[in-house]
């Protein structure tokens, strides 16, 4: 199984956003068996708690579950678990990095890295721009471009 981690501040708005937009592309296209996904916050402000409404309102309208979503926080242990660790921006990739240190690591990266003519490589954060429809934007280019990449790597 390929394990994909997706990482923001609060896990709460950006990457469980990624999570439910990843998971319908890979039940969408079949690969649910070989590849799964999961999110995780930096912070831990807002442990146990589901998705902001503006990510909530945003799936509901395009039709994505999230569904058993609760913000966690970002452990040690996941760095040795998952294959490819995504971070939203540029401060969560600062921190996942510090925290994995020189332990052999994961693949760690930025979302937008996977998007080449992306304008910008930071998924901005709705929790202070309110903005949802531009992050969903971001985020479901960003998840196409790596579910691409991680087929072509494992063959699938
Ligand atoms: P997220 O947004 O990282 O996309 O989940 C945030 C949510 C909460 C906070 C910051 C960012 N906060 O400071 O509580």
């Amino acid at each position: 199984m390929i394990k994909v981690l997706f990482v923001c501040l609060g896990n709460i708005c950006r990457s469980p956003m990624a999570e439910a937009v990843f998971n319908d592309m890979l039940n969408k296209s079949g690969l649910r068996q070989h590849i799964e996904a999961d999110s995780a916050g930096t912070g831990n402000w807002h442990v146990g708690k589901p998705p902001h409404e503006g990510t909530r309102a945003l799936l509901a309208e395009k039709r994505i579950s999230c569904e058993g979503l609760y913000a966690r926080q970002l452990m040690a242990n996941d760095l040795e678990v998952f294959d490819y660790i995504i971070a939203m921006d540029a401060e969560n990739e600062g921190n996942i990095r510090r925290m994995a240190g020189f332990a052999e690591k994961p693949a760690i990266r930025r979302l937008l890295d996977f998007v080449d003519d992306s304008k910008t490589k930071d998924v901005p954060d709705p929790y202070y721009t309110g903005n949802f429809d531009e992050v969903y934007e971001l985020v479901a280019e960003g998840c196409r471009q790596l579910l691409n990449e991680i087929k072509k790597e494992h063959n699938l």
